[in-house]
């Protein structure tokens, strides 16, 4: 807080002529001073300084004081532009303290981490143990002043050097270990470093403390980011890397662009594209969507190309438009992510696609058109399942209402028809609908993964925690799956029956032959079993086929799977009568998979003209009278009104 009496002083003694002048060039006519506007690139002398007042474009009626002058081309907060102007005109400007009760508790902490940076970045420039560092960034022509800007550093290999080194300046062992630098798994152990091996980012909140790392492998190896764990001073939900940067140039340019990770912020800020944030290897949370909302409306998502880009993509756009900002999509080439493409492109290939960013509805629209989405009933109720969630989280009603005439054009169905689809909610309409959202499976590759974050960190030396007792399937005819698993995992002489009879579910569920693992938006299909746990394993089983080791399906999988897998596995002595186990899990499941195809046909009913009708009713008719000589019970409502 600045006192209103030192505002106002400065607000007095300021020459508003000179402030505009080093930007506009301002020509005395009367009392006011004029020039062409700089908020809307205007060439003639529109824009009007007023020597004891403020500033007012007569074209875009953009108008203000000196300081919103200031926050706006200088991209400032109202704060630090008093203290600007204060500091042109020579009053000193001094914030109160807020807070009479002494400084800030977590002072102690954010030093111990800036003072850990400085040593990583010691090591890296200075020690002979860095040398493999320096090489790294080399090879990804990383020049030192970009890695400096950044506070890039390098974590030791060796176990004992950063402890004696922070010992050396006063930090004790018991500080170390609250500040998750070094971590033990029980008091007798000798602590250890968190980070070693790894080029480390440091990570900084708004206000530019140091309050975390991330740290990356330079070779090949697992994890291959690690950031520090969670505390007082560092929530990784609630951080965007770099935003004390670009936070200026944020509110200057009226937009920011997020990337994926640390590399491609670098990477484009050393480009000169400094409105640039990535979050830390998790989904866009809705506090970072909020942190953003206070410096830019306009967000450009510019995310790797891959499939799992693309997904990571919509999903932070709707948490994005869920807090009413306006989102646009940068598509870059097939293969590319940010950091490659700038590398070998240059900024001006980066402004122009961000130039021609759409707007994600549009980008959604496009990709589905371009797959043949909306050609034909089927694909079309599929399409618009992709498109009214993101309608529906569209806070902004003039954008929802815009989207809302899109879908219905590009669908070629009306828009009172599109409305009333907009508030029912259908529980897995289209085969593929249900499960994927419930629980994020994490994909191969990415594969230490647990289900929430993309990649939470992996926890050595600390245990993740695996919850203990016997797992319980959320999903409904989890029992069946497990049932049918713990077959096929104990024994092998049924495998082969269970995987051909659960591939033929599979099948009669995706008619049209699309058994692409993923779709137009870079869905993952549900799969026959629902469970995400069962699910990883049944896949991770056929993948490697039934016979494969166990560690290598182990491999794949998150620990609590693999410790699901490991019950399993152990639970031979619970098969009674494997033949009738088998029949009864296959009869449930050809049943739900039945009724799935029931609602999904159901759901086409509502966009379907007469005659498609008819023909819809009578496949229908010929799947709930299967559904009964299987003599499953159905479960829950098809529908339900929001
Ligand atoms: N990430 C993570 N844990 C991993 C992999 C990735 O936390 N095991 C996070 C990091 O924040 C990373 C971001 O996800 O910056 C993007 O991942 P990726 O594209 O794999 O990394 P890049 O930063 O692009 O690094 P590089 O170019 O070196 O691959
Ligand atoms: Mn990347």
């Amino acid at each position: 807080m600045i006192p209103d009496e030192v505002v106002e002083l400065v607000a007095q003694q300021a020459d508003i002529v000179a402030i505009i002048g080093e930007h506009v060039r301002l020509k005395k006519t009367g009392s006011v001073w004029r020039g062409p506007c700089p908020f809307h690139q205007g060439t003639n002398a529109n824009f009007s300084v007023m020597p004891r007042g403020g500033y007012t474009c007569f074209v875009c009626g953009e108008k203000g004081s000196v300081f919103t002058f200031v926050q706006k081309r200088l991209g400032m907060s109202f704060v630090e532009a008093v203290k600007y102007v204060g500091e042109k005109c020579g009053v000193e400007v001094k914030e109160t303290e807020r807070k009479r009760d002494g400084p800030d508790p977590r002072e102690p902490m954010w030093e111990l981490q800036a003072t850990v940076g400085e040593y990583f970045s010691r090591v890296l420039w200075d020690a002979p143990g860095g040398a493999a560092a320096r090489e790294y960034l080399a090879s990804r022509d990383v020049t030192r002043p970009v890695a400096e800007r950044f506070g890039l550093g390098f974590a030791p290999r060796e176990v004992g050097a950063m402890r004696a080194h922070l010992n050396g300046l006063g930090y004790d062992d018991a500080r170390l270990l609250a500040a998750g630098l070094l971590v033990r798994r029980d008091e007798t152990e000798e602590p250890r470093p968190r980070f070693r091996d790894r080029l480390m980012f440091p990570i900084h909140d708004v206000s530019a403390h140091v309050v975390g790392f991330g740290g990356r492998l330079l070779g090949p190896g697992e994890p291959k980011y690690l950031n520090s764990s969670d505390s007082e001073i560092f929530q990784k939900g609630k951080l965007l890397y770099n935003l004390q940067n670009a936070r200026n140039p944020i509110r200057r340019d009226e937009r920011v662009i997020l990337v994926e990770g640390y590399f491609d912020a670098l990477r484009l800020v050393a480009a000169g594209i400094e409105c640039v944030v990535a979050p830390m290897g998790t989904a866009l949370t809705e506090q970072q969507a909020d942190l953003l909302t206070k410096y830019s409306r306009h967000v450009f998502l510019l995310y790797d190309s891959d499939g799992p880009g693309q997904k990571a993509t919509f999903r932070a756009a709707d948490v994005l438009l869920a807090k009413g900002l306006e989102v646009r999509v940068v598509t870059l080439p097939e293969g590319e992510d940010p950091d490659t493409f700038v590398r070998k492109q240059g900024r001006e290939a980066v402004d122009k696609l961000v130039e021609g960013a759409l707007d994600v509805f549009d980008r959604k629209v496009q990709l589905l058109e371009r797959a043949g989405w909306f050609a034909d009933l089927q694909h079309k109720r599929r399409a618009l399942d992709r498109l009214l969630p993101t309608i529906r989280a569209a806070s902004d009603p003039v954008t929802r209402d815009l989207y809302l005439a899109r879908a219905a054009q590009a669908a070629g169905i009306a828009r009172e028809v599109l409305l009333s689809e907009l508030h029912t909610v259908r529980r897995g309409s289209g085969a593929r609908a249900t499960a994927t959202r419930k629980v994020e499976r994490p994909s191969a590759g990415r594969a230490e993964a647990g289900p929430d974050d993309m990649w939470p960190d992996a926890p050595p030396p600390e245990a993740e925690p695996v919850p203990t007792g016997p797992y319980k399937s959320e999903v409904e005819q989890g029992g069946a799956e497990q049932t049918l698993l713990r077959v096929l995992l104990t024994q092998p002489v049924w495998q082969d029956q269970i995987i051909e009879e659960l591939g033929k579910i599979e099948a009669e569920e995706s008619p049209g032959g699309e058994s692409d693992e993923r779709d137009a938006l870079g869905e993952d299909a549900p799969g026959v079993l629902r469970d995400p746990i069962y699910r990883a394993i049944y896949e991770a089983t056929l993948r490697h086929g039934a016979d494969a080791p166990p560690e290598v399906i182990a491999e794949e999988l998150w620990p609590h799977a693999v410790r699901v897998y490991e019950d399993l596995r152990g639970e031979k002595e619970a098969v009674v009568d494997a033949k009738k186990s088998i029949a009864d899990g296959l009869r449930m499941l050809r049943g739900r998979s039945v009724e799935a195809r029931i609602r999904s046909l159901e759901s086409l009913l509502a966009l379907a003209s007469t005659d498609e009708k008819d023909r819809i009713n009578v496949a229908i008719k010929r799947l709930t009278d299967e559904k009964r000589a299987l003599g499953v019970q159905s479960w829950g409502s098809v529908r339900r009104r929001r």
